[in-house]
This record gives structure tokens, C-alpha cells and sequence, in this order.
């Protein structure tokens, strides 16, 4: 059913998007939310995957998918928000239209930090909240009716904002579809725990992290 909603925007401009997304997806990688593997295709050959699903019907489609692919991808069942892996485990995070989702977006980007290597890159193609009005206040009333037809899927997250609160240093973003939606290339940057924005003190951290992670307040739980 995904696959066959998503496959006119898939030919119109989404897998354009989704190959530039992986193409510079090195060493061991993460993938979020993977759905049915829908980019599984263009990981280059000798990219190591782990690709984590919660469905059960859509992790065994991207198993499929997996199978056919020219990089070596491994689909396990499980939700982003506790990774089961060991700290500094990948060397690049992939999230495509998953971080709009997940039940906890601040927990998952926190966990993304955690697993990946001091200098891991993290690529996100999401849509996201929007900056102008009145979009972004339609995009607002909109969400929650959306959230209920649409597996939780929320209009009004602030994705980009929330990673680089968490402590994610952007290196590159390009908008597209009038700024909904979002390609960006971020960094781990290889600094102390104490360091990232959340641990400076809670005078600076929770005014930024709130405003960075406004779309998400209503976040179903
Ligand atoms: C809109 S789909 C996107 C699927 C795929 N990434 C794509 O681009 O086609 C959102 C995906 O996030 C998954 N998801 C939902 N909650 C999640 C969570 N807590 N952790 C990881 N993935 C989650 C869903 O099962 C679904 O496959």
C-alpha cells in the first residue's frame, strides 16, 4: 500500500532526491525507519547497512529489497528511540521521511548521537515544518487530523532545528517543495558529552531545544 501511494511521487522527484540522499553514505550505516527499503538500491556496493524497521509487514518487503541490492544490508525489527548498539557504532546515520514519525523525535536524534562515530555524518530527508506563514500555521491546525490518517506521521516537526539542538552541526541543506521539504547533510561533531547544547545549562539549552523542537510538542507518546 505505501509503496503503491508513494509511487507517483516516487517517479516525479522522490527517488531523485532519496539516491542523492545515500550516495555519500560511507563505512557502517544506519538507516531509521526504513519502511520497505525504498532506497535500498543506491547505497553504493561495500557500504555496510543495518536498517532498522518497527512494521513487521515493511521490514519484510526491505528485506526483499535488500536482497537485491549491491551494498550489504541487514533489516532488523525495532524502534529508533533505545538503539540496541554500542556507543560511536556507524559512521553515517540515514533518516528519509522517518524522523516525522517516530513517537519521540528528541529521543531518536539523541540516540543518533549516541551510535554514531565523533565526525559521523547524518543525512535527513524529511518534511518538515514550514517557516512562512500561513503555512506553517495551517500546517499546524492541520497535523493532528493528519497524525490519525496517517500512521503518526506530523506535519508540524521542526527536524532540522531539533538535530542541530541536540548537537548536530548542519554542513549542508537544500529545500525543496517551497521549503516542506528538506535535504541536509549534518556532523557529530567530535567534541566532549559535556559540550553538546543540551548539557550547557539549562538557561541557554531549554530555551533553544524548546524552540527547536516546537513542531514536536504534540508529538504523540
Ligand atoms: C513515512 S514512512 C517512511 C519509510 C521510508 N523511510 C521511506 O522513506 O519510504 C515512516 C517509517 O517510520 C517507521 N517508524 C515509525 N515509528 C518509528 C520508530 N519509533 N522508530 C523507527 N522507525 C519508526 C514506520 O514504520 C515507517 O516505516
Amino acid at each position: 500500500m505505501y509503496d503503491a501511494v508513494m509511487w507517483p511521487f516516487e517517479r516525479a522527484a522522490v527517488a531523485a532526491w532519496r539516491r542523492r540522499l545515500v550516495r555519500r553514505a560511507h563505512g557502517r550505516v544506519l538507516e531509521i525507519g526504513a519502511g520497505t527499503g525504498a532506497q535500498f538500491r543506491w547505497y553504493a556496493p561495500g557500504v555496510e547497512v543495518t536498517a532498522l524497521e518497527p512494521d513487521p509487514d515493511m521490514a519484510a518487503r526491505a528485506r526483499r529489497r535488500a536482497g537485491l541490492a549491491a551494498a550489504r544490508i541487514v533489516v532488523s525489527e525495532g524502534r529508533a528511540e533505545a538503539l540496541p548498539y554500542e556507543d560511536s557504532t556507524f559512521a553515517t546515520a540515514v533518516s528519509a521521511f522517518a524522523l516525522c514519525t517516530v513517537g519521540d523525535p528528541r529521543a531518536v536524534l539523541s540516540e543518533l548521537w549516541r551510535v554514531l562515530v565523533p565526525d559521523g555524518r547524518l543525512f535527513l530527508l524529511e518534511h518538515v515544518h514550514l517557516l512562512w506563514e500561513p503555512g506553517r500555521t495551517l500546517q499546524r491546525w492541520a497535523a493532528p487530523v493528519w497524525a490519525a490518517v496517517a500512521g503518526g506521521c506530523r506535519l508540524d516537526r521542526d527536524t532540522v532545528a531539533a538535530a542541530q539542538a541536540t548537537g548536530f552541526t548542519l554542513v549542508r541543506r537544500d529545500v525543496r517543495v517551497g521549503g516542506w521539504i528538506v535535504e541536509a547533510e549534518l556532523v557529530r561533531a567530535a567534541e566532549s558529552e559535556d559540550e553538546r547544547p543540551e548539557r550547557r545549562g539549562p538557561a541557554v539549552v531549554r530555551r533553544e531545544s524548546h524552540a527547536a523542537v516546537e513542531g514536536c510538542r504534540h508529538a504523540p507518546r
